[in-house]
């Protein structure tokens, strides 16, 4: 006789717990969770996320101040291969662009009083072609994010400590995240100096 050890008691199978896989992409997307203990390893993210990106990324960064968000552009700017010194904060710009083996545009919206203000800066002209979008206090404009999109919320947990969840929004930030756990797991846990500048 065959058990029906597995059926629910309406005689159907339970239903198996799948991640939900984003539509027209090949990759499974699932929030993110990881704890940073030192600027090192946020560093470290930020490049695995920097060697991924194709071009044309956004990246929405959330948490208060201090909390690592600049630190792990810093992060991204290396794994493209720009020097680490060409990302500052840039609170008082609203957009500052480095180049690596694509252009990349760190904004701060921390300042940003209204949607209005934001858009006078002119910020929505790179959300199209090939430059990636780091965005610091992205929470202050998300009515002019793309809806593809990389968002990252950083938190204290303690003095070096951090909780890092990173979540995609659609699919191109979907393919992205999912290459950025695999080259993350891939990567040494410190990388030189001069890795850092040189590899892309
Ligand atoms: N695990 C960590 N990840 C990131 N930064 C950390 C971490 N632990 C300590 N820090 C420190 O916290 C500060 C983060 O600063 P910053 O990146 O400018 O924050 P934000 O841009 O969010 O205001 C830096 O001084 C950094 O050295
Ligand atoms: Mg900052």
């Amino acid at each position: 006789m065959r058990s029906n050890k597995s059926l629910q008691p309406n005689g159907t199978k339970p239903a198996k717990t799948q991640p939900p896989v984003v539509k027209g992409s090949a990759a499974v997307v699932l929030p993110w969770t990881l704890l940073s203990s030192s600027s090192q390893q946020t560093d470290r993210l930020g490049q695995a996320l920097g060697r991924t990106l194709r071009g044309g990324e956004t990246i929405a960064l959330y948490g208060p101040l201090g909390a690592g968000k600049t630190a792990l552009v810093r992060g991204i700017a290396q794994g493209l291969g720009a020097a680490p010194e060409a990302v500052t904060s840039p609170t008082f710009v609203v957009i500052h662009e480095c180049q690596g083996r694509l252009p990349l545009a760190h904004m701060d919206w921390y300042r940003i009083t209204s949607l209005r203000e934001l858009e006078s800066t002119g910020v929505m002209e790179y959300f199209s072609g090939q430059t990636v979008t780091a965005i610091e206090w992205a929470d202050k404009g998300l009515a002019l994010l793309p809806q593809d999109r990389i968002e990252i919320t950083l938190s204290h947990r303690a003095k070096q400590s951090r909780a890092i969840q990173l979540n995609a929004t659609g699919p191109m930030s979907g393919k992205v995240l999912a290459r950025t756990r695999q080259a993350h797991r891939r990567m040494p846990n410190k990388i030189s100096n001069k890795k850092r500048i040189t590899k892309s």
